[in-house]
């Protein structure tokens, strides 16, 4: 081997090695600039070596150009469903016809997270150089019939692009294995995502999961990239068979390979046991960082599991616990109206504050006025706030009877913008009132906190604080304003002293350079994207 192939595989480890304790267990062991160096460093070797680049190499998880779409494939064995049970009853029962059907063979279960994302399978493949290879990653699709996803799981950073062939030996595993689990985008990375689709004027993603639906089918891999998907994996097949070593040991075995296998799991061998992972499950729940919707039991041993078998869509020797959605009944307190941006007026429900899905909450989302009609919504009415799927509480339902309690009274939709006083329109067909006052100061106000936003203009130091004594003093009517801003100026505000206010104006300066792309998401026009 040349020093310059010695000098990249040796590079290639480290930068996996650094890879695997950060996206698989979650421990990173370097800062992010030590980890960039390498990558950068192998990149550069790999420029002045093309023919040395592999598929497998960790620069190569983003490849060359957006897809055209996906193509359709046949899975190994059906991606098949599970059954629900929604009780400690409907737990017994299925306990109880387990062990009818299992007869004298052992029955012990094992539990994970229900994971609230989407199953994909991974196939890996012997490479020529002897080693394992990713070579497809498909989407469930209808269970039968998937969707060639490759290019896009590859970019999925706790997803071994190969396997060395020794781990695989030390199973006794052949070199082309199969890989199946979830993929889930984590709470952070919706919410991340969410900001970036409100800059741009997008209608926000529901929930996570149809979040993570929509980027595992994107076809510019660069963008997935970004998005932060994460993979655990649950099941390990060869030859379109499930491993016969049973799930216990599955789990254990696609931890050695190298794969993110989620550590909250258990086993047990009764309903009480099953009981006390579900309560455990639900204390949990809420600080995971992503969303779980209950928890899957299997049976642990293969032969048992063959006994069992299957109905038409799912195993029998499986069930999910599924979660009841998480929602509370408090009082609706108050209703207060924002002024965004393009003037659009916005509800927020101001809550008794209540306890739910793990957080206090005393505002939730009144979504606009046509909802506050629509449910006949009083100030004083109780009502149900849901943390489901999403991150952020909404009122969706009004409680009473046939009356609304006593004391409840009508809350006047303002016929004015509360902050500047002018006429406010709805257009035809439209749910949401909007202040029509071009120089309304909550829009300027608004558009000049968005235009310096981080991933827009990125211009630190323009906060809330800041915009609001520029507005104040009058010094800034316009974003084009802040390009004309004087280090005197800034100095004569309250909390500015020299060191900030030149911050200030070198930031100012410096995101002239942002880029037209980014300048015209800056401007916020409505309907330009
Ligand atoms: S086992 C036959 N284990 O739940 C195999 N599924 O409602 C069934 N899911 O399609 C899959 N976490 O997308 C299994 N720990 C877990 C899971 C899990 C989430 C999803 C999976 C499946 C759906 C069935």
């Amino acid at each position: 081997m040349s020093d310059a192939a010695a000098k990249i595989e040796k590079l290639r480890n480290e930068i996996r090695h650094h890879e695997h304790l950060y996206y698989v267990l979650d421990q990173p062991a370097v800062s992010d600039a030590e980890f960039d160096a390498l990558m950068n460093e192998l990149k550069r070797l790999e420029a002045a070596h093309p023919e040395l680049v592999t598929s497998d190499s960790p620069t190569q998880r983003v490849g060359g150009k957006p897809a055209e779409g996906f193509r359709k494939v046949q899975h190994s064995r059906p991606m098949l469903s599970l059954d629900n049970a929604y009780s400690q009853e409907e737990l017994a029962d299925w306990d109880r016809r387990v062990h009818e059907l299992a007869g004298k063979l052992p029955v012990e279960y094992t539990s994970e997270l229900k994971l609230d994302g989407l199953s994909v399978a991974i196939h890996y493949q012997a490479s020529p150089e002897g080693d394992t290879q990713l070579s497809a990653g498909l989407t469930r699709g209808d269970g039968q019939v998937g969707e060639d996803v490759t290019s896009n799981i590859r970019t999925i950073r706790s997803v071994p692009l190969s396997i060395p062939a020794k781990k695989l030996k030390k199973l006794g595993l052949p070199p082309t294995i199969e890989v199946r689990g979830e993929c889930v985008l984590p709470e952070a990375a919706f919410e991340r995502l969410n900001e970036e689709r409100e800059r741009e004027g997008l209608p926000p993603a529901v929930n996570p999961r149809n979040a993570a639906a929509g980027t595992l089918r994107t076809l510019e891999p660069s963008i997935v990239a970004n998005r932060q998907l994460v993979f655990y994996a649950y099941f390990l097949l060869v030859n379109g068979e499930y491993w016969p070593q049973g799930q216990t040991a599955t789990l254990d075995a696609l931890t050695a390979l190298g794969f993110r296998v989620n550590p909250h799991r258990g086993s047990m061998k009764s309903v009480e046991g099953m009981m006390q992972f579900i309560a455990k499950a639900e204390e949990d729940r809420a600080t995971l960082g992503y969303e779980i919707d209950g928890v899957v039991f299997k049976v642990d041993a293969q032969p048992t599991q063959q006994r069992l078998g299957y109905t038409g869509r799912a195993p029998r020797w499986a069930i999910a616990y599924k979660f009841t959605a998480q929602s509370a009944v408090t009082k609706l307190e108050d209703i207060m109206i924002t002024v965004g941006r393009s003037g659009k007026l916005t509800p927020t429900a101001m809550l008794t504050p209540v306890f739910v899905g793990g957080v206090t909450v005393s505002r939730a989302t009144l979504h606009n006025a046509d909802f506050i009609e629509r449910k006949g919504l009083l100030i004083g009415d109780w009502v149900k706030v849901e943390r489901g799927g999403d991150v952020i509480p909404k009122v969706v339902e009004v409680i009473h009877d046939k009356d609304h309690p006593r004391g409840t009274h009508k809350f006047e939709y303002p016929k004015t913008c509360p902050e500047c006083g002018n006429t406010v329109v709805r257009e035809e067909g439209e749910a949401d009132w909007r202040c029509v006052n071009a120089d309304c100061p909550a829009k300027l106000r608004e558009s000049l906190l968005h235009f310096g936003s981080r991933g827009v203009m990125n211009i630190e130091g323009l906060g809330d604080a800041a915009v609001a004594q520029l507005l104040d003093r009058g010094l800034v009517k316009s974003v084009a304003d802040l390009y004309a801003l004087t280090k005197q100026q800034l100095i004569a505000l309250e909390r500015f002293a020299d060191k900030s206010a030149q911050t200030l104006l070198d930031e100012i300066e410096r995101s002239k350079k942002a880029g037209l792309a980014r300048v015209l998401m800056g401007l916020g026009i409505r309907f330009v994207g």
